[in-house]
């Protein structure tokens, strides 16, 4: 047998650059477990690194550049170390395919969403062959809907509990793919065919991440709520499989994320109101507020189902946060079909949106048969607009919280406890955490009480945080100090 530690030795070090959504976060702590595990050592300095990896994302061509100018900016160092293994791995790996040796012709290894097991091989592959290496799932029109979806394998290999980025959070893949193609999502293609992971599995993955220590897990699907899976002869829908594993000791906050408006059922919402280790906050993209650019963007749902949808969350969890998406200047977005998403904004009063502006993806039905019409211009102040909107109603949301008292598992020192001198600065330092309701809480506090649940008194807030301060057991005995907990 090898000596391991032989073969530790000669893997060097590798730098990672992920971009793009909480799947890709998943994805890169799961091959940096895997290459860790071959003798690689994680380093955040690209220069001196031995193999470097790219995880992508194609959701907007913005993503695409940067990625792609990542690349031109290696290739002179690649000059100096000629024996520098150079990776792009995830969406646009998938999308791309050859497109990138082509674009990046330094780059090594091509590797799409599928086939993360297989970068270990790819990466040894590289070096003892130079030349292009390339593994990736099949086109969609390529196969029967079973082929292509064998070809996208689901990668969740056993954790190393030492390589996820938090001790106490985790995320937890229940889903893979997407089969709703809305008309500008590239999802579908570089994703592949959705299909649930088996109960059975993720209840034993929720386990062993518990038993490790770890106290909020996120479930992460494209379109987390449209979760189904039958075993054993019994159909799980996320409600159900969120029952299985929600009495696991330990375990003390779940969220699910990102959901699909009309696949919100009652019986979920009911989980929400009923089991209390759920998340009172819900991601729900609208995408818009006009009824013809949701039929021109495929959505399947029009305001009014987007309407009755939210009275259905609102009366069964009534304090429930709600987030969602935009994208602003859709093909054919009239000012007038804008102004009805600002009025959707302003009625739902979401907790935040994301907003996008529309980005042509080849691939597309929307780049295949629409006019990418709206000016840049016309983009980027619809944009503006509309996050000026949100922020303000974020604002006064978040004041209306001054005074009042919340539950807050924390998640350690804030970003900006992090940057300075670090740990230097007493025993107190700025802590970061969120209420049940996924509001973010920073406040004041030692870094031993990450992982807890403290409870916190709002001060004041920005637009996107809640500033407080621990409430302390004397104040939270005295007479006036028992307010009920809100998030
Ligand atoms: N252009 C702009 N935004 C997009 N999104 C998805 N595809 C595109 C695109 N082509 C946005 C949607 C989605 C979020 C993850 O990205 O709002 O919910
Ligand atoms: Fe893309 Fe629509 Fe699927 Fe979301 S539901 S991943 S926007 S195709």
């Amino acid at each position: 047998m090898q000596d391991p530690s032989a073969h530790d030795a000669h893997n060097g070090k590798l730098f990672i650059q992920t971009v793009g959504c909480q799947m890709n976060e998943l994805d890169s702590e799961l091959v940096v477990a895997a290459l860790r595990k071959h003798g690689f050592q994680l380093t955040d300095d690209i220069t001196s690194a031995d193999t470097v990896l790219f995880n992508t994302c194609s959701v907007r061509e913005h993503a695409e550049h940067k990625i792609y100018s990542a690349l031109g900016r290696l290739k002179y160092s690649r000059r100096r170390r000629p024996q520098q293994v150079i990776g792009v791995m995830g969406c646009m790996a998938q999308k791309d395919q050859k497109l990138v040796f082509q674009k990046a012709p330094h780059v090594d290894i091509v590797v799409g969403t599928g086939q993360l097991s297989e970068i270990p091989g790819l990466i040894e592959d590289a070096r003892a062959n130079r030349g292009r290496h390339m593994a990736v799932s099949l086109a969609r029109r390529d196969a029967t809907r079973q082929t292509v979806a064998a070809s996208f394998e689901s990668y969740d290999p056993l954790r190393d509990p030492e390589m996820r980025p938090s001790a106490f959070q985790a995320y937890v893949r229940i889903m893979i793919g997407c089969d709703k193609f809305c008309t500008y999502c590239v999802v579908p293609m570089t994703r592949g065919p959705e299909q649930s992971r088996a109960p059975r599995d993720i209840v034993q993955e929720v386990h062993q991440l518990a038993a490790e220590g770890v106290k909020e897990v996120t479930l992460l699907g494209q379109t987390v709520n449209s979760y189904r899976h039958t075993e054993d002869g019994r159909e799980y829908r996320l409600a159900d499989l969120i029952a299985a594993f929600h009495d696991t000791p330990g375990l003390e906050r779940i969220k699910f994320v990102t959901n699909y408006p009309r696949d919100m059922g009652d019986d979920l919402l009911q989980a929400v109101r009923d089991l209390p280790k759920l998340a009172h906050y819900l991601h729900v993209p609208a995408q818009s507020g006009c009824d013809e650019m949701l039929k021109r963007m495929k959505r399947g749902y029009t305001v009014a189902d987007y309407r009755e949808m939210m009275q259905r969350i609102h009366a069964t969890v009534p304090d429930c946060a709600v987030s969602s998406d935009f994208i602003v200047g859709f093909c054919g977005e009239t000012e007038e079909a804008h102004q009805k998403s600002m009025d959707l904004v302003r009625e739902f009063r979401f907790k935040n949106s994301f907003i996008f502006k529309y980005s042509a993806r080849t691939g597309t039905k929307a780049d295949a048969i629409m006019l990418d019409d709206v000016p840049e211009e016309t983009k980027r102040r619809r944009n503006v607009e509309m996050l000026e909107l949100q922020t303000e109603i974020s604002e006064e949301d978040n004041a209306e919280r001054i005074g009042r008292e919340y539950d807050v598992l924390v998640e350690g020192p804030s970003k900006t406890a992090l940057k300075s001198a670090d740990g230097e600065q007493g025993p107190l330092t700025q802590l970061t955490g969120r209420t049940r309701c996924d509001r973010i809480v920073v406040f004041d506090g030692n870094r031993r009480l990450t992982g807890s649940t403290a409870r916190i008194r709002i001060d004041d807030c920005t637009a996107t945080t809640l500033i407080g301060s621990i409430v302390t057991r004397e104040f939270q005995h005295a007479p006036d100090g028992g307010l009920p907990i809100l998030s």
